[in-house]
């Protein structure tokens, strides 16, 4: 890895194994985009792949020359209104009206390693070598402002991480309109936009299109980074595939409003921006003052999706999550959410307990409504007292009962929210976002607590630490369900209105950071009814976050596949839940609930004194197979085989970093009558060794070289649908099989 600066040239090359990022500094002094792709030999000049082409008519050029015109230059972060006329990365409304601006290369520092963002989560080194940043600083003579544009290239995979920071060294205030994280010009527009999109219950399902002339864009405007769009986006070569071809992620490390697009002009160039959403922000800042955007990271692959998958999963689970629980292997849960809803007692909740603790489970979760006068969702969000009609003990005498069966014990928590029918809304009505004079609208019953405001963020800090501090809670499960409507702060004046959305989201991560530094052994799982906030800015707080409120595993299939492009394994939180399922009221055997579950973090969300014996032995089995593999699953390397958005059947591996053991998931939607032959091409295996592949739960073995595996397949032909199949069991719809590989010698 190496950053190398010519200064003939005005040249920099960012490269390490895989990749190579050249920019250069343009005769107006602006930077400009030359390459990004893969790893090419370093040179004194790369000048010619500025492309200056003689346009006649219709350009707009820069100081008579009539090669250069802006619109027609990649830039690095470009700007609107000086030739221009893509969507610019950035816009500074100015005293006299004016937005726009003129950024010129005034110096650059390379440094050692990956400097923090201030109050925001972004990835990181522990030792220097890892990586290696640039910071390059550009000014706009007229109003003083400096733009500090960073860029980390990490010693490992394709990943550069950027961001952006603007220091107000002029007289006057001004306000950005506009701060992009990351603007990519890339030469031509022969890609693939892939998206993941959805909804409350279907997170994060993949669109394709095609990228064509005009813009394609995925957004929230919303305040959380929602269930409907993911900050997350990739451009593929039609021809790439999860194994081949070259591709490009990009990804925001943020939880807010969010815009992610593609602009492809009519020279066929393409304009990547990623970052806050400029609708509705507006960041006053005043001489001195600076603001850093949120980072971005782009993932470069010349070997298809499923490398720049892997690339992410590394860098999202080893250096971007932190803290005690990062590189463990998670608690095996039951959650009484769907057990119990708000109906239970604690002698209940007991003894659902007890019968996990029987099948093997480790950490109790307390989910909604064991808090001031919730018994429904009306009422009780904000007061974080313990209800004790429901918990004569306490959560502390709860808690005491379920560390004395041997388990930890984990609670539910809705920090940001208040019940207008709560002792904290009565106390104080102004501490909720409403726009004076307004209806203020409820959704779910709740409105959303002002977080841009320092003595909100305080009174919820104090309330939840003292539950830490009294009670032994492992874990903490972080809700947040409904979005930001009625926008509006009474902590800030008219001017910096714009700022709300923002500083709400400055406010979550505060909190995230006082109460993880505070009780730093605690695990917290980040939810927002499901997958709302399912991005890269909480998992950086919470290792895991709870990927959607539908739990059947059917639905699962999809949901998991879509998050496995950008989340690690290690990161999805997924349970087994009871049938006919809440979401869908569909019917899956247990054995393909757990098959899905597996491929997360693990647990079950029900009460398993309600199944059968023959149920539990089940279940007990499931815990074993778990225990055994999960430290494979959660921290292994994870490869797509199969897509459920293609196929009936969908299958994934993960295999062991010394490729000497893997776990395989095989699951068929919907059984068929005198169905074709079936194999399953594996993948991420070491060609030469032979590995003894045994059917989870059956009998039946081989040895197999990882050529055959990854090269002939697997027959997963189903010999049970024909008559006289030697266990007499018949395939079903919802079926689901697991292998488990294991090299011998
Ligand atoms: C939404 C979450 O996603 C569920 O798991 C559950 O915690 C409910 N909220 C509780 O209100």
């Amino acid at each position: 890895m190496s950053i190398l600066f010519n200064e003939r040239t005005q040249t920099f090359h960012l490269y390490n194994e895989e990749m190579s990022y050249i920019m250069a500094v343009l005769p107006n002094g602006h930077l400009g985009q030359l390459y990004f792709g893969k790893r090419i030999h370093h040179k004194e000049d790369f000048s010619y792949l500025q492309e200056r082409v003689h346009r006649s008519m219709t350009s707009y050029v820069y100081d008579d020359d009539d090669t250069f015109s802006l619109e027609h230059t990649r830039q690095e972060y470009g700007v609107y209104g000086t030739t221009d006329f893509r969507h610019p990365a950035v816009s500074i409304l100015q005293k006299n009206g004016s937005a726009i601006s003129d950024f010129v290369y005034r110096g650059h520092e390379i440094l050692q390693g990956k400097p923090k963002l201030s109050g925001l989560p972004a990835t990181y080194t522990e030792d220097p070598g890892e990586a290696e940043t640039l910071a390059v600083k550009l000014q706009d003579p007229l109003t003083g402002i400096v733009l500090t544009l960073l860029y980390t290239i990490f010693a490992e995979g394709g990943i550069l991480a950027r961001s952006a920071e603007f220091q107000n060294e002029g007289k006057e205030a001004v306000h950005l309109t506009r701060a992009m994280s990351l603007c990519l010009d890339l030469p031509d527009c022969e890609y693939e936009w892939l998206q993941f999109s959805g909804a409350w219950a279907r997170e994060r399902h993949l669109k394709v299109r095609r990228l064509e002339q005009g813009i394609q864009a995925v957004d929230s405007i919303r305040g959380n980074s929602s269930h409907e769009q993911n900050p997350f986006i990739v451009l593929k070569r039609p021809t790439a595939d999860e194994t081949q071809g070259e591709v490009i992620g990009f990804s925001l490390v943020y939880s807010g409003n969010f815009l992610a697009q593609a602009q492809v002009d009519t020279q066929d160039t393409t304009r990547v921006l990623l970052g806050i959403h400029p609708f509705g922000f507006r960041w006053k800042l005043e001489p001195g003052e600076s603001f850093q955007t949120p980072e971005a990271v782009m993932v470069y692959s010349h070997r298809g999706l499923g490398h720049m998958s892997r690339t992410f999963h590394r860098l999202y689970r080893t250096r971007l999550a932190r803290g005690y629980w990062r590189d463990r292997e998670r608690p095996i849960l039951n959650n009484n959410w769907e057990a119990t809803y708000f109906d239970f007692t604690e002698d209940r909740l007991v003894k659902i307990a007890e019968k996990a603790k029987e099948c093997g489970v480790e950490l109790f979760v307390l989910d909604d409504g064991w808090f001031g006068g919730r018994r429904n969702d009306h009422a009780g969000l904000g007061d974080w007292t313990a209800n004790k009609d429901l918990l004569p003990g306490g959560i502390a005498g709860l808690a005491d009962r379920i560390e004395a069966l041997g388990m930890k014990f984990g609670l539910w928590f809705e920090p940001e929210m208040v019940n207008p029918d709560s002792d904290l809304y009565r106390a104080h009505p102004d501490w909720i976002l409403r726009t004076p004079g307004r209806h203020a609208s409820l959704g779910r019953h709740q409105h959303v607590l002002d977080f841009s405001r320092r003595e909100v963020v305080d009174a919820i800090y104090e309330m939840m630490a003292k539950f830490l501090a009294g009670a032994k809670i492992s874990y903490i499960k972080w809700d947040m369900n409904r979005s930001i409507t009625e926008c509006y702060s009474e902590g800030l004046p008219a001017d910096r209105q714009g700022e709300v959305f923002h500083r709400y989201i400055l406010g979550v991560y505060e909190l995230y950071d006082r109460l993880t530094s505070a009780f730093p052994e605690v695990l917290f799982e980040s939810c927002a009814s499901g997958g709302g906030r399912f991005d890269p800015g909480l998992l950086y707080y919470a290792p895991q976050a709870w990927a959607s409120d539908d739990s059947d595993a059917v639905e699962r299939l999809k949901i998991q596949y879509g998050t496995s492009f950008c989340y690690p394994v290690s990161s999805i939180g997924s349970h087994v839940s009871v049938t006919p399922n809440h979401q869908v009221y569909r019917n899956t055997p247990l054995y393909t609930r757990a098959n899905v579950a597996y491929f997360g973090t693990f647990g079950y969300e029900l009460d398993l004194n309600k199944l059968t014996e023959e149920e539990i032995a089940q279940v007990k089995e499931q815990i074993r197979f778990m225990k055994r593999y999960r430290g494979l699953i959660q921290f292994g390397d994870f490869y797509r085989l199969s897509s459920p958005f293609e196929k009936n059947v969908t299958a994934w591996m993960v295999v062991s970093g010394d490729k000497r053991e893997a776990v395989v998931g095989w699951y068929k939607v919907l059984n068929g009558a005198n169905m074709p032959l079936s194999r399953l091409r594996l993948n991420g295996l070491e060609e030469s060794l032979s590995y003894k592949l045994c059917e989870y739960g059956r009998e039946s073995s081989g040895v197999y070289y990882g050529d055959e595996l990854m090269n002939a397949g697997i027959v997963t032909t189903d010999t049970r649908i024909v008559d006289g199949a030697l266990d007499k069991k018949h395939s079903c719809d919802f079926d689901s099989r697991i292998f488990v590989l294991k090299a011998e010698g």
